[in-house]
């Protein structure tokens, strides 16, 4: 199956950061996480009145894949007004389940730049600490 293309992810977290629920912030993200099957699953984020419950667009993304069953991953884009890059709790749950992939951030005025969850993450926690051998 062809990959998609970084501009073709832009397009669907553009689109997904239009269904953000933001109405606190103001802020709308959309994120778009692109399976190894060539299947792309979209998150915004949503924000709730007591706010530390807000989920953002990426981790509302990667869950929406693996309710769906899929597991790995090749790519993530991010869209917001101004180049959103994923927050502390995102990086490492991104890190958790899609391991070290590019991240594409975009804004509205067309800017780009691109990372790798491995860079935004350095010295992570994972369930490599967890297995019996390293937890005895
Ligand atoms: N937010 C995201 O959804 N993703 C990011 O990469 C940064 C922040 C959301 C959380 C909150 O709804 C709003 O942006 C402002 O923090």
């Amino acid at each position: 199956m062809e990959t998609a293309k970084p501009e073709v992810l832009k397009q669907h977290a553009k689109k997904a950061a239009t269904f953000s629920h933001s109405p606190f912030s103001h802020y709308p993200v959309g994120a778009a996480l692109l399976a190894v099957d060539g299947t792309i699953f979209h998150g915004c984020n949503i924000e709730s009145s007591s706010y530390g419950l807000t989920v953002c667009a990426e981790r509302n993304a990667i869950a929406a894949a693996v309710v769906s069953g899929h597991k790995e991953f090749k790519a993530l884009a991010v869209f917001s007004n101004n180049g959103a890059t994923p927050c502390g709790a995102c990086r490492q749950v991104i890190w958790d389940i899609c391991g070290d992939i590019p991240i594409y951030i975009f804004t509205k005025d067309g800017q780009s730049e691109i990372y790798r969850s491995k860079d935004l993450l350095p010295a992570p926690f994972d369930d490599t600490k967890l297995q019996k051998e390293s937890n005895p």
